[in-house]
């Protein structure tokens, strides 16, 4: 009989434990064992819970406990959730997780110590919520050479941009729902800022690549200076603007990961992916693409995964075969993104039709209801963004938005 362990009761601990017994016969029958959670780690009281008997504010009873043999870090962060994960796979127990700045910080390490020690370190809860993703790129899309990966990775800004869009609801109050339903991270910056998003592509283009990918090494820009403005003129150009985290293999071989707001062209479905779904656009030599779709965050969604990696992990028992790649000493395999070929949406004010053909050529402008005569909106054609930037400082003006449009290829 495998013994669990859940390491943290919040939302999605508290949604693992919730979903585990209200399920556990039904997978236990189908795979034929008898799971069951010993303990539930949590310096919080709660004495008043149907689990009391499992609470215990001292990691040292799970990792002695030799019945324990899998353990879910729910806790999130990385100080103590990094040494207990350490620990615990030291021990020889498969820890499964939901922690992306865990996964995408010390990922590499962590899974090479589970080798070493014969468990499995599992993280489909750390990307994309519900959605399967992780293990499709590892197994069902093992076959193809990834040439990208492109996608709404972070549902709270997507709810915030939704109802913004469709409520004329204000970023403060969308924000607040978000949190409300359990959405955000604890600090909601790591939301808004694109830090969630970064950390999940880089855990995407670790598995996709084989090498980690540190979040440091990543352009990252959030959703904090996008207007309703910029949006309407999305609108008018064919489109949305989305929070895109994307990576592509270069011509010369190397990867270029990014996060960043996008004008995203209605003929591209991840334009019309609303609320707090995520969805995941995989485009490999064999497949062409492939896209994922669900909901990217909230308590029983993300424990649906977290379940599920526990199920895996009683079935992967007495054997190491969970997902892996290289750890990487310098970003040298990293394209500067400056050097990325892109079309540009620019917003601004007091400049001429006349000069905005003289720096940047053939545009295509835009319009929007009530559009001040002084401001323009237009779309350049594709450069690269080193040029964009220095036909940009030569245009005078007051830029009031610039976001990229989303191309793949
Ligand atoms: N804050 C995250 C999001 C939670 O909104 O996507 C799920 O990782």
């Amino acid at each position: 009989m495998s013994k669990i362990a859940v390491l943290g009761y919040g939302v999605v601990g508290s949604g693992t434990v919730e979903l585990f017994y209200k399920n556990k016969d039904k997978f236990n029958k189908k795979i034929g064992k008898d799971l069951d959670i010993k303990y539930i780690l949590e310096i919080r009281d709660f004495s008043d819970s149907p689990y009391a008997s499992k609470f215990t504010k001292n990691i040292d009873d799970i990792l002695n406990d030799d019945e324990v043999t899998i353990v879910a870090e729910v806790m999130g962060g990385v100080t103590f959730a990094y040494d207990y994960v350490k620990k615990c796979l030291e021990h020889g127990k498969t820890v499964v997780t939901s922690n992306k700045e865990l996964v995408a910080k010390k990922g590499a390490e962590l899974l090479k110590i589970a080798k070493e020690k014969g468990c499995n370190f599992l993280f489909e809860a750390s990307t994309g919520g519900a959605i399967p993703i992780i293990r499709p790129l590892h197994q069902c899309l093992a076959a193809n050479d990834i040439t990208a990966i492109a996608g709404i990775l972070n549902g709270t800004t997507n709810f915030i941009l939704t109802k913004m869009i469709n409520e004329q609801m204000s970023f403060e109050d969308a924000l607040a729902m978000a949190q409300k339903l359990g959405y955000a991270e604890r600090d909601p910056a790591a939301d808004v800022e694109g830090h969630d998003a970064c950390r999940k592509i880089c855990i995407l283009a670790s598995l996709a690549f084989g090498k980690h990918v540190y979040p440091d090494w990543v352009y990252c820009e959030g959703i904090t200076k996008l207007t309703l403005e910029d949006v309407k003129y999305a609108e008018n150009w064919g489109g949305a603007v989305k929070l895109i985290g994307s990576v592509k293999k270069c011509a010369d071989g190397k990867i270029l990961p990014m996060v960043r707001p996008a004008f995203v062209c209605a003929n591209n479905q991840l334009s019309h992916i609303s609320d707090v779904f995520n969805g995941i656009m995989v485009y490999g030599d064999a497949v062409d693409e492939v896209m994922f779709y669900g909901r990217g965050a909230g308590k029983l969604p993300t424990a649906s995964a977290i379940v599920a990696d526990i199920i895996d992990a009683a079935k992967m028992e007495g054997t190491s075969v969970s997902q892996t790649w290289e750890d990487s000493a310098d970003n040298s395999f990293i394209a500067d993104y400056k050097d990325d070929v892109v079309s540009v949406y620019v917003r601004v004010k007091g400049v001429s039709k006349d000069k905005v053909s003289e720096v940047f050529g053939n545009v295509e402008y835009l319009s929007r209801e009530n559009q001040p005569s002084d401001e323009l909106a237009f779309v350049t054609e594709a450069m690269p963004e080193r040029s964009f930037d220095e036909k940009l400082a030569s245009l005078g003006g007051e830029v009031l938005g610039k976001i990229r449009v989303l191309e793949l290829e």
